[in-house]
């Protein structure tokens, strides 16, 4: 039976401190809390997403001196990054000390960690431990960022709930790793390359970041799997021209009478078609779009379409992170018409 909160942290950070798992929010994605430490309870967090275990979990801490506790050095840059952005969505790559089991790290001698912007997350760990935080959602699907959504998927799979209404952001957490003088973003997130660059960081994104690569595993060991994917079939487009837009949706929408289709679009469109079954508005801006794409993309699969057609927005800014996420999802049936 798997308990939802909104208040009594006390009551979560005893549950994770003898082994269960808590979902908690942060500013990015709601996590599933299991104590760092404890391989047993790592074992769970695996179990209740049905991840692989070759792919490895991030720690949040909600101090320093936590982070000094996990990790061996911190550098130069990992300092200024620190400095910067947290509290906040950016996930640093570090060199692991042993306390930190394998397990958590899928094997790597290093692991990834934040301090998270949400005061309900920062009082779970001081109460309890440095917490792994996968994502809220069985491995493969959107992550979870509506507390409906999180109780549909989840319940019975885990202890405790803790509802905090939707997440702020809406999208994971920006990782870097850093190379030389260099960040590289393993996965965009709402801390863009050029934010990384104003503190003077050069800063570089990963090849894989809208390619399906085999890439080396121990690289970025997150991308070899599918990831945010609706149930049913989807189709990424997107154009600079509004008007080469308008008319591709239209084509498509033809090409599928005989098929039933929801429309996620990042602009408005007169759209007059019998197989639209729905036609979702994704967001003004890139903030916006950000925070309701993983619910609007579990909205439009729960009407069953036999296709979603999905509108993107331009490679840039937090536009990447987007796209990143969105070329998965459509699991790279991506179309960019020039
Ligand atoms: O915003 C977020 O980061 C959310 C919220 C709940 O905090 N958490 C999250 O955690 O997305 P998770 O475990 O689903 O994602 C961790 C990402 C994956 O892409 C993983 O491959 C990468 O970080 N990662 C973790 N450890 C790594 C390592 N040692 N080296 C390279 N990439 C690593
Ligand atoms: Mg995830």
């Amino acid at each position: 039976m798997t308990k939802i909160i909104s208040k009594n942290i006390e009551e979560a950070a005893k549950i994770i401190i003898d082994g269960g798992l808590v979902v908690f929010p942060t500013e990015t994605v709601y996590g599933i809390g299991a104590d760092a430490l404890n391989s047993d309870a790592i074992e769970k967090v695996y179990k209740a997403k049905g991840r692989p275990s070759d792919n490895p979990l991030i720690v949040h801490v909600s101090n320093i001196d936590m982070l000094k506790s996990i990790v061996l050095d911190i550098g130069p840059i990992e300092q200024s990054l620190i400095d910067s952005f947290w509290p906040g969505p950016l996930t640093i790559i570090f060199k692991k000390k042993d306390v930190i089991p394998s397990i958590v790290s899928g094997g790597l001698d290093s692991i990834g960690v934040r301090l998270p912007d949400n005061s309900i997350a920062l009082e779970l760990i001081e109460k309890s431990s440095p917490l792994v935080g996968p994502s809220a959602n069985v491995s493969g699907k959107p992550s979870g960022t509506t507390i409906n959504d999180i109780i549909d998927e989840l319940n019975g799979n885990v202890d405790i709930i803790i509802d905090d209404k939707d997440t702020q952001l809406g999208i994971e957490s920006t990782v870097v790793k850093i190379e030389d003088d260099t960040a590289i973003i393993l996965r965009p997130g709402i801390i863009t390359p050029e934010d990384i660059e104003s503190i003077g960081i050069k800063c570089k994104l990963a090849d894989h970041i809208f390619d399906k690569m085999d890439i080396d595993i121990t690289e970025s060991p997150g991308t070899k799997y599918k990831h945010y994917a609706p149930t049913s079939d989807a189709i990424l487009i997107y154009s600079d021209d509004e008007h080469k837009m308008a008319k591709k949706i239209d084509d498509l929408l033809q090409e599928n009478s005989d098929k039933k289709v929801v429309l996620l679009s990042t602009n408005y469109y007169m759209i007059d078609s019998d197989n639209l079954i729905d036609y979702l508005f994704l967001g003004k801006d890139n903030y916006e779009i950000a925070h309701n794409m993983f619910s609007f993309l579990r909205k439009a699969d729960s009407q069953n379409p036999d296709l979603i057609i999905i509108e993107g927005v331009k490679k840039e800014g937090i536009g990447i992170a987007i796209m990143n996420r969105l070329i998965r999802a459509c699991n790279y049936n991506y179309i960019e018409i020039n």
